[in-house]
């Protein structure tokens, strides 16, 4: 999505960028080679490998940007309010964290059960499943994965680790495949369970709501940020953040009452109503893009 991602931040060489989610660092030498010679870009990522890995990328760029390893979420700690031009997230797990099976992400490869982005973390995968009663792991494979076979998988994993706890992820994903198998599916059935569990283990949902709020008070006005998701649970977040901010007044309560609205101007505008996404070309190259889509917001 580069070219999306660069039609949303119109680089300049005046400007000052962010890319939460550096990974390899492929947008971010986008963003730096479309300010050139003088932009500025900073960026972090959870997975010291990867902030390492977009050093290294970058070096070409030397003088013009700073990496550092951390969750996004806690943007507004290292840069000024109103400071910056441009904001990226690029959502999710990246391409050598799938194809390393010893990082735990993949069902496709036996790999530790760990799927944790910072390595430092104390909570892995394998202790989620081997700890949490079977049904708050029904709610997170609901929540976060919208598995409809939430409960069924969730205590079947509770009866098996009563003899043999889960710590690779083939015996994982094994399970599922046996108790709610791939007939007629396009995906692996244990696609969205791993998804989930992934996004529990890393609190994804969490980080995302605290980096979204955290983009905002970074960005100049003017400024804009560009989200990138891959399936409906984070997109909605991004969305609903959007929607809410956008409007021209604050409910009060739980639920909208117009007769209780605050008005005021609106926070954000959105670039584009809907997400935008990838062109066929891009799907051809890159078959993992064809779920991602790209929100973008302007600050009031
Ligand atoms: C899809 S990849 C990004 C790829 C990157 N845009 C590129 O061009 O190479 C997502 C990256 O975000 C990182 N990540 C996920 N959640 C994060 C968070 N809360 N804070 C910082 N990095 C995060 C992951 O470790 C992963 O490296």
């Amino acid at each position: 999505m580069v070219a999306e991602v660069l039609a949303a931040l119109q680089p300049k060489a005046t400007g000052r960028y962010v890319d939460g989610t550096v990974g390899g660092g492929g947008h971010a030498a986008a963003v730096l080679a479309a300010s050139s010679p003088t932009g500025w870009l900073f960026g972090c990522d959870r997975d010291g490998v990867a902030a390492e890995a977009a050093k290294a990328r970058l070096a070409e760029f030397s003088g013009r940007f700073e990496i550092r390893q951390g969750n996004y979420a806690d943007l507004a700690q290292w840069l000024e309010p109103n400071s910056c031009d441009g904001v990226l997230l690029d959502l999710g797990v990246s391409s050598p964290q799938l194809d390393s099976p010893e990082r735990g992400f993949s069902f496709q490869q036996d790999g530790p059960l760990d799927m944790r982005m910072n390595k430092q973390q104390e909570l892995t995968a394998a202790k989620l499943v081997n700890l949490t009663a079977s049904d708050e792991l029904a709610n997170i494979f609901w929540e976060y994965g919208d598995e409809e076979d939430s409960r069924r998988i969730a205590r079947a994993i509770e009866m098996d680790r009563r003899t043999q706890p889960f710590e690779r992820t083939r015996q994982l994903a094994e399970l599922i495949e046996r108790i709610s198998p791939r007939a007629g599916r396009k995906s692996h059935p244990a696609t969205k369970v791993f998804q989930a569990l992934r996004m529990a283990v890393n609190d994804e949902i969490g980080s995302l709501k605290r980096g979204l709020e955290a983009a905002l008070q970074i960005l100049k006005p003017g400024g804009r940020l560009a989200v990138i998701t891959f399936h409906s649970v984070e997109d909605r977040v991004v969305k609903d953040f959007g929607r809410r901010l956008s409007r021209d007044y604050e409910i009060t309560g739980e639920v909208d009452v117009p007769e209780l609205r605050i008005p005021r101007p609106p926070v954000v505008q959105l670039v584009s109503r809907k997400a935008i996404r990838p062109g066929e070309a891009e799907i051809a190259e890159n078959p993992r893009s064809r779920s991602a889509q790209v929100r973008v917001m302007e600050k009031n």
